[in-house]
């Protein structure tokens, strides 16, 4: 069962909470221009892509970047239309230069934000200064609690009751930007890795096209 509550500024189910809730949804025209940046399942690359064909989100993907030949993001991009670029971040000698590399592509197409959409690498300050406050990621816990990778894992043997995921902005400090969007929910006791990952990921892909608009609005006042 759904319920508003005015005074939490959330919306409240039997288990999640969405924050800020999901209303007055920020609108583009032109639309932003995205570039986003995925290596594994590319789910959310495919919820956000869903939320800008239904309309509810006014942007535009311009070009996905991925470091893995199998990312799964890969095809739908195509299918889509929008251009796929495949860099291997084993042929960089460092983080910098292989940042440069992502900039010197994107410098192509005048990408107001950066989505890290599953994007399994640490970012440099060479990326972070070229798009300041302009990149944003999901990270699978309400952050500050659990950092770095596998953080659902970390919070099922922490023994939390809740966790959830995040949007925030990028910083050099992993995981620590702003945080724009949240959606917290209970691990119950039957929940197993697999469970509370799905769990996570549905509510990832509800928070991510919003916080992006949110981001995005003041990407925009900026400019
Ligand atoms: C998500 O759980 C996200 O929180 C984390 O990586 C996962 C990516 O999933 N950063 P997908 O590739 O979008 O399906």
């Amino acid at each position: 069962m759904l319920d508003y509550k005015d005074d939490a500024n959330s919306l409240i189910s039997d288990d999640f909470i969405i924050s800020p809730k999901i209303e007055n949804i920020p609108r583009f025209k032109p639309k932003i221009n995205l570039a986003v940046l995925a290596s594994g399942n590319g789910s959310n690359f495919e919820a956000i892509s869903k939320a800008i064909s239904n309309n509810f989100l006014d942007a535009k993907i311009s070009i996905l970047i991925v470091n893995k030949e199998d990312c799964l993001a890969i095809s739908k991009a195509k299918s889509l239309g929008i251009i796929v670029k495949y860099i291997n971040h084993k042929e960089y000698r460092n983080r910098e230069l292989y940042d440069s590399a992502i900039i010197k592509i994107l410098s192509k197409y005048d990408i107001e934000g950066i989505i890290m959409a599953g994007w399994m690498r640490i970012v440099s300050s060479v990326l972070i200064d070229a798009f300041p406050d302009r990149i944003l990621n999901i990270h699978p816990s309400l952050l500050p609690s659990f950092k770095g990778a596998n953080a659902i894992k970390k919070a099922i043997d922490s023994g939390v009751k809740i966790t959830g995921c995040s949007v925030h902005r990028v910083v050099k400090e992993v995981d620590s930007g702003e945080i724009i969007a949240q959606a917290a929910l209970n691990i119950s006791d039957k929940d197993t890795y697999n469970t509370l990952t799905k769990k996570i990921q549905a509510k990832e892909h509800e928070i991510f096209p919003y916080a992006i608009a949110l981001a995005a609005r003041r990407w925009r006042d900026k400019s």
